[in-house]
């Protein structure tokens, strides 16, 4: 595991973004796996600014999303996919027939596993893969207790993620109950893992992942086990593991 100590969410971002630009400009058809969520916020408006400024090229790039609330439309403006295409995907030169989440519009689970499994091992895999990390150690929407050798699945939702999520929807009873996500271990067959964290509620869970024990009641724990994993997190998201 390498960590790099950012300042403050800025510096955080921006190197988070130049990690995931060397990948695009190293592997101009790379698949990069994309998160949500407001720590990769930073992140993507720097690359659409570099985007902007001539120095990017998404045209060959695919993305695979880790997650999608079952049940939202695409035009849902808290559906993960509004989120992608708002705060990222129409800024830049992707291709929007490249740009893959999960159907939460598809009420078959099993069919719509299979089918997002067969979709990112069909483009070659993950090449680099964005985490953002859930305050009880959740990556994707894997919550504590999930199973490492899943892959996509429909999860259904802890309160402390439906808590945490209700500040993006009027009411908690709008958050969706359920949700497709990448398994564990769809996310651990990722060539390379990118985890951002920032800020101080982050910093217990961001220790506990890096020194604790591997245990599914931690999921974000098993990225120990990972071989390629980068941690960008600012100084308050890493104060408890520089005093350790
Ligand atoms: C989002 C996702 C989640 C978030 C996590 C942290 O696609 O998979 O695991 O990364 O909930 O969310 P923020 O960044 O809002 O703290």
């Amino acid at each position: 595991m390498r960590i790099y100590e950012a300042r403050d969410y800025a510096d955080m971002s921006r190197k988070a973004a130049n990690i995931i630009s060397a990948q695009v400009i190293m592997k101009p058809n790379c698949v990069l796996g994309l998160a949500t969520g407001s720590t990769p916020l930073g992140v993507y408006c720097q690359l659409i600014e570099w985007y902007q400024k001539g120095d990017l090229d998404f045209s060959e790039v695919h993305s695979v999303n880790l997650d999608e609330y079952c049940g939202l439309s695409p035009d849902n403006p808290q559906s993960y996919r509004y989120y992608m295409n708002e705060h990222f995907f129409r800024h830049i030169n992707i291709h929007p027939e490249y740009t893959f989440l999960p159907d939460g519009g598809n009420p078959d689970p099993v069919k719509e596993c299979r089918r997002y499994d067969k979709l990112i091992s069909d483009l070659g895999g993950v090449d680099l893969q964005l985490l953002g990390l859930g305050l009880n150690g959740h990556i994707g929407f894997n919550e504590p207790g999930s199973a490492f050798e899943k892959e996509t699945y429909q999860v259904s939702l802890t309160e402390s993620t439906i808590r945490a999520n209700s500040r993006f929807f009027d009411r908690e009873e709008d958050v969706p109950r359920f949700a497709y996500t990448m398994g564990i271990k769809s996310i651990m067959q990722a060539k390379k893992i990118l985890l951002i964290a920032n800020g101080e509620a982050k910093a217990q869970i961001l220790k506990d992942i890096i020194t604790g024990p591997i245990t599914p009641q931690v999921p974000a724990s098993v990225l120990q086990l990972h071989n390629d994993v980068t941690i960008v997190a600012d100084q308050a998201a890493l104060a408890l593991l520089a005093h350790s």
